[in-house]
C-alpha cells in the first residue's frame, strides 16, 4: 500500500483534531512508512466534501470554521452523508467520528456495518455502537476480515485498549480500575480547587471541546458507563452492555460535600470499576495522596493482571488532537499490518 484513502465520517471536535493531526503528521508517516494519506471526503451532519484527488486539510478547517458545515469546501461541496457518501466513494478506510448516541448506536453501528460490507476497515472514537453491540459488530468484522480499531473511544490519548490486548498479552487481567471521563474530572477538580459551581464549570467543559455533543452524558456516568463496557468486553473479554453497569453521576455531587471531603483528606472523584462481578460507575473518595488525585482532564487506570501485577496509566482522557492521536495510532497500525 502506498497510499491510503480516508474517508472522515462526524467533523465536530474529534472529526476536525483528526484532520490536524493528518497535516501534522503526513509527511512523517509517509517517510516512515511508505504511505500517503489521502482524504477523499469528509462529513459532517448536514452537508460533505468529496474529492477523488484529495482534500486539503487546511481548507476543510476553515471551511468547515467559516460556515459550520464543511460542504462549503470549494466546489467538492455535497449534500450526501451518511452511507449514502460511502456507497459513492472511493476508499480504503473510514474514520468514523460521529457523537456518540446510547440508545440507539446510529448514525455509527451502520456506518461501521456498511464499511465492513464494503471489505473497509474502521477506526473509531465512537461508544454507542461498541458500548450497546460489542458482540455483533467484531462478528461482522471477522467475517468481513478487516480490522476494527477504537483506542479512542476510552480514555483520549491514554493508552488502554492496545495496551491492554497488545502489550499486556502474556498477562491475565482481572480488573481496570480509574477515571474514565475528562469532563467530569476537569469539573470536578475545579470545583475542588477553584470552589465554582457545577454549572459554570460544566460551561467550561463545553467550551474546551472536551464535553460530549449531549454533556448529560459525562455528567451523569453514561460515557463512562460505556468505556466500562468497551473495557469489559475488549480487554476482560466479558460478554457485556451497557445496561449491565451500575452508573451514578456527579450531578448531585455538592460544592458542600467536596469541602467536606477536602477538609477530611479526600478528592471526590468519579470512578469506573471493571471485573468480572463489578460494572460500576460512581462518585468516589479518593485520599489526597493517591494515584487517582489527578486534575483536569486527565484519565487514569490502573489494571490489575496476574503476571506483572498492577500496571497505571493516565493522560488527557479528552480533547480534539489528543482523541485524534489515538485514532491516528490506530490507522498506523493498519497500515503496517498491511
Ligand atoms: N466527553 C468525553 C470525556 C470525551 O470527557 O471524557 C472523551 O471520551
Amino acid at each position: 500500500m502506498d497510499e491510503c484513502k480516508l474517508v472522515i465520517l462526524g467533523f465536530g471536535a474529534v472529526g476536525q483534531g483528526f484532520a490536524r493531526a493528518v497535516l501534522m503528521k503526513k509527511e512523517f508517516i509517509k517517510e516512515k512508512y511508505g504511505v500517503g494519506l489521502k482524504i477523499v471526503a469528509v462529513a459532517d451532519s448536514s452537508s460533505s466534501a468529496i474529492c477523488a484527488d484529495g482534500l486539503a486539510e487546511e481548507e476543510l478547517l476553515k471551511s468547515k470554521a467559516i460556515s459550520g458545515k464543511v460542504g462549503s469546501y470549494p466546489d467538492c461541496g455535497s449534500d450526501l452523508t451518511g452511507t449514502d457518501l460511502l456507497d459513492a466513494v472511493d476508499y480504503d478506510i473510514l474514520i468514523e467520528a460521529t457523537p456518540t448516541n446510547i440508545q440507539t448506536a446510529e448514525p455509527a453501528k451502520s456506518l461501521t456495518l456498511k464499511a465492513f460490507a464494503h471489505g473497509k476497515d474502521v477506526v473509531t472514537s465512537n461508544k454507542g455502537h461498541l458500548a450497546l453491540f460489542y458482540k455483533e459488530l467484531i462478528e461482522a468484522k471477522e467475517a468481513a476480515g478487516v480490522e476494527f480499531k477504537f483506542e479512542a473511544s476510552v480514555g483520549g490519548a491514554m493508552p488502554i485498549i492496545n495496551l491492554c490486548q497488545e502489550n499486556l498479552a502474556s498477562c491475565g487481567i482481572s480488573s481496570i480500575k480509574g477515571i474514565l471521563n475528562g469532563t467530569t474530572n476537569y469539573i470536578l477538580s475545579r470545583m475542588t480547587s477553584e470552589g465554582t459551581s457545577y454549572e459554570n464549570t460544566l460551561n467550561e467543559a463545553q467550551h474546551l471541546g472536551i464535553a460530549e455533543t449531549d454533556p448529560t452524558q459525562d455528567v451523569e456516568g453514561i460515557d463512562a458507563a460505556c468505556k466500562v463496557v468497551i473495557l469489559a468486553n475488549s480487554v476482560l473479554g466479558i460478554d457485556a452492555t451497557y445496561s449491565d453497569v451500575e452508573v451514578r453521576g456527579i450531578s448531585n455531587v455538592t460544592l458542600e460535600a467536596i469541602e467536606l471531603a477536602k477538609e477530611e483528606g479526600y478528592y471526590v472523584k468519579l470512578i469506573g470499576e471493571v471485573s468480572k462481578n463489578n460494572l460500576k460507575v460512581s462518585p468516589r473518595l479518593v485520599k489526597q495522596n493517591s494515584q487517582f488525585a489527578i486534575d483536569g482532564t486527565l484519565n487514569l487506570a490502573t489494571v490489575t493482571t496476574d503476571l506483572a501485577d498492577e500496571i497505571t496509566v493516565m493522560g488527557k482522557g479528552a480533547g480534539s488532537l489528543e482523541t485524534a492521536s489515538a485514532m491516528l495510532s490506530d490507522l498506523i497500525s493498519i497500515i503496517k499490518n498491511k
